[in-house]
């Protein structure tokens, strides 16, 4: 459910007990309340009632036992601890990434591989059909137009729909404000290049994306790594005393389920964060990519919606929730607006025009928040089915996050693994995954490394199955 959508009564029901679960109020094989009982403590009808207890099975939190009544599912993952977020340096750190990077991205292309390693979205769950169809449609009525250049900061149609969805997100832009790019990682570079010079010291979360990583380094930029919890993301009180103590020339980070964490900065840390950056006049450039794949009902706010200076320059696409080969993304700059257009004109002079007008169409009437509903509900039962997969078959001393919106699990392994020397016996066994050195520019993160639960199959427990085998074998 996105902000400014109406929230019907049985999501309300589902989401207040979802919250009790949660906070271990009612704990895996607890009885949960009759529909009865829930009907008449939440004052709803009993059909209301059993269609949030549907919900609730649909996520796979709760289950109902014949002629004994619903139940928290006994979620093996309770057993398993978040991994402990470790102490990345204090200094800034030149990048060097590179080439770790291009090898795992260049294996995430084989089609032949179990796909464990890249976080790309399922196909099977992308409109892929209708989109193709919009995409010939719009050609078709746009003649000329469809091939012809756009403004360098994109189609009108598309700008305005991202306009409206924006509000769910917390913003009101207008959609001359925005700037239409080729992806969200072009968005991150052109952000990146506004607002540092090279040598510049930009703060990151610690783990983050490799690919921002590899961004750093080939604008020969400085990183400083912030800790961050697999639940919350970047601590805020290190993030404070970096700031004091170096000259750091902008900020990247990803508040709404962070990759690989998955973890969701609260809303008062964004709001403080939007307040903490005016008073040192750093600009944020905030990676919302995942923003519409929580798995709670509401959608998260962005930390731009905090924004009064126009400091935050807000970065997503449509890469996970659409079609990541069409390359739409697309930037909010704030004060940093002409600077970006002048660079995105010099980088690429404009997103190709088609795909801007098939996104715009889809987003238009295509049912975008129905689909979206429909892959937050998949996701969230394949992280599950995947964390009981990991519980089930990794060594003992497993850890793994309990991401809040995504499709990625982080994990870690005891210390024995090396998970490079795993990337290499996975490979061999068919299986791509993303080691944990790729996260960091000082290559740490050896034991742990990132899944990707966008796929869901026998042949991927198989997979994880001999992973955690390839895993223990390797004490
Ligand atoms: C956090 C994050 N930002 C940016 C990107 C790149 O997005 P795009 O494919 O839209 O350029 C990804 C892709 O995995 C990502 O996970």
């Amino acid at each position: 459910m996105v902000r400014g959508e109406k929230i019907y009564r049985y999501e309300k029901v589902a989401a207040d007990l979802a919250r009790l679960i949660d906070q271990g109020t009612f704990r895996p094989g607890d009885r949960v309340p009759s529909l009865r009982g829930i009907s008449r403590r939440m004052q709803v009808s009993i059909s209301t009632a059993l269609e949030a207890y549907r919900l609730l099975e649909d996520r796979q939190l709760i289950e109902a036992r014949p002629q004994s009544g619903y139940y928290v599912r006994r979620l093996s993952n309770y057993g398993l601890k978040e991994p402990k977020p470790i102490r990345p340096e204090k200094s800034p750190t030149t990048v060097s990434v590179d080439e770790l990077v291009q090898m795992v991205i260049r294996d995430s292309r084989n089609r032949n591989l179990v796909p464990l390693g890249a976080a790309v979205p399922n196909p099977d769950n992308l409109p892929v059909d209708k989109l193709n169809r919009l995409l010939a449609a719009v050609a078709r009525r746009k003649g000329v137009q469809s091939i012809s250049y756009e403004m360098a900061n994109g189609c009108e149609a598309l700008r305005v729909q991202i306009a409206r969805r924006l509000l769910a997100a917390g913003c009101s832009a207008h959609p001359q404000e925005l700037v239409i790019t080729s992806g969200c990682q072009e968005a991150v570079a052109l952000s990146l290049m506004a607002v540092c010079r090279p040598g510049d010291t930009v703060a990151i979360e610690s783990p983050t994306y490799f690919n921002h990583l590899q961004t750093l380094e080939v604008l020969h930029l400085k990183a400083l790594e912030i800790p961050s919890h697999p639940a919350s993301g970047i601590s805020f009180a290190a993030l404070e005393t970096a700031l004091k103590k170096h000259r750091i020339g902008a900020c990247l980070l990803i508040p709404n389920f962070s990759n690989p964490l998955g973890s969701l900065m609260p809303d008062e840390q964004k709001q403080a964060l939007a307040e903490l950056i005016v008073r040192h006049d750093l600009p944020l450039i905030e990676d919302d990519i995942y923003g519409d794949l929580g798995f709670a009902p509401e959608r998260p706010p962005v930390v731009k919606a905090f924004d009064k200076k126009g400091l935050v320059i807000l970065c997503s696409s449509f890469s996970k929730t659409l079609a990541p080969g069409y390359r739409i993304g697309w930037i909010h700059p704030g004060r940093f607006q002409a600077e970006i257009e002048r660079l995105k004109t010099a980088c690429t002079i404009a997103t190709a025009t088609a795909p801007q007008l098939a996104v715009a169409e889809f987003l238009n009437n295509g049912g975008y928040d129905h689909h979206l509903r429909k892959i937050r509900r998949i996701y969230m039962g394949q992280i599950w089915s995947m964390t009981q997969a990991v519980s089930k078959f990794f060594p003992p001393g497993t850890r793994v996050t309990r991401p809040a919106g995504g499709f990625v699990l982080w994990v870690e392994l005891p210390e024995y693994v090396d998970s490079l020397k795993l990337y290499e016996l996975a490979l061999q066994a068919g299986i791509t995954i993303a080691p944990g050195p790729i996260f960091s520019i000082r290559r740490g993160y050896r034991n742990y490394i990132r899944l990707n639960a966008a796929f869901w199959s026998e042949k991927i427990e198989k997979a994880l199955a001999l992973l955690g085998h390839l895993a223990e074998n390797l004490k």
